[in-house]
């Protein structure tokens, strides 16, 4: 029996198959049911029967030499089709995830809601679904008051009159009415009006509230913070002017305007930017608070004014649209 020369013969086709389909085919011409090798064993019977035992022997050590090369080759196989087919360009950058940002708007109310921080003011806030009292009566302005009409908002409930708030002046009443004086807050959020879309008007907006009370507090130390308060949000050169004004919650009332190289640059020296004033006892009167020993003043703005001048926006709109060319750019 030739079992060496059948051996190598196996080895050569087992350990050269290129794939593994090659490699199964090999298998089986030589370990299958009916393979060479195979064929060998069954020829063993017809040995003399000295000679068997030595044979035998051959043939198992073969045998396990050509099941070692079978499985040898075929984990080699594996691992190489689990290869990329295509070389792999590790020195590629890589596809960075895009890092979102903060919408304009919330940027220009966290940096008002800083500076008047360090004043020592706290922000305080209140619900969007407002009532009449709250939003009007507690602020001086009853039903049949002229001003209602120019902030008349969405009713929501015409039984309970409850209606989406047209200002953040209602939140004032709101913490008064827990809170006893001294008083130091402001309050950034979302209000309502029925007003068309434009350039400069939108049924929804941002406004940021500040109320402050004490004893002894004056018109100074109101022109002095909004002085102080602006300053530091627009840049030094800023100027701003208290023109005379009405409001039924604040005796006397005011318009603040502004001027800026930004404000020239649209081609008005002054801009109007806030309504403030001294808060009128009868409000006072509506919290419990005595106005014979307390003072305050109170101011409202919108955040999209400022956040226009800031950054040059022409359109209100924009805020609200969602584009993200619009958004990436701040
Ligand atoms: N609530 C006013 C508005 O929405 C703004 C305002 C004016 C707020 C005078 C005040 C104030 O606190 O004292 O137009």
């Amino acid at each position: 029996m030739e079992i060496e020369p059948l051996k190598q013969a196996a080895l050569a086709e087992l350990k050269g198959a290129a794939d593994l389909a090659a490699l199964e085919q090999a298998k089986g011409t030589w370990l299958g049911p009916n393979g060479k090798f195979t064929a060998l064993m069954k020829q063993l019977g017809a040995l003399p029967r000295e000679e068997r035992p030595a044979a035998g022997k051959l043939i198992n050590q073969a045998k396990v030499e050509l099941e070692t090369a079978l499985s040898e080759h075929r984990a080699q196989l594996d691992l190489k089709s689990a290869l990329p087919k295509e070389a792999t360009d590790f020195t590629l950058p890589g596809r960075r995830r895009t890092l979102g940002k903060l919408h304009p708007l919330t940027q220009v109310t966290e940096d008002i809601v800083r500076i008047f921080r360090k004043l020592g003011f706290a922000v305080a806030d209140g619900p969007e679904i407002e009532d009449e009292y709250h939003c009007f009566d507690a602020l001086n302005t009853p039903a049949d008051h002229p001003a209602r009409d120019s902030q008349d908002t969405f009713y929501l409930n015409s039984e309970e009159r409850v209606l989406l708030r047209t200002h953040t002046s209602s939140v004032q009443i709101r913490v008064m009415e827990k809170q006893r004086p001294p008083v130091r807050i402001i309050v950034p959020g979302r209000v309502y009006r029925r007003d068309n879309p434009d350039a400069t008007h939108n049924p929804t907006f941002q406004q940021i509230e500040g109320l402050y009370v004490d004893r002894g507090v004056t018109v100074g130390d109101l022109k002095g913070t909004v002085e102080f308060v602006f300053k530091e949000l627009l840049g030094d050169e800023v100027k701003i002017r208290f023109r005379p004004h009405y409001f039924s919650y604040t005796e006397p009332s005011f318009e603040i305007d502004f001027s800026s190289a930004l404000t020239r640059k649209m081609g008005k020296e002054w801009m109007e930017i806030a309504g403030c004033g001294m808060v009128h006892p009868l409000v006072f009167e509506k919290v419990g608070y005595d106005p014979e020993v307390w003072t305050g003043w109170a101011f409202g703005f919108g955040i999209e004014r400022i956040a226009m001048i800031r950054y040059n926006i022409n359109d209100i709109r924009l805020f609200y649209e969602n584009d993200a060319r619009f958004l990436r750019q701040f």
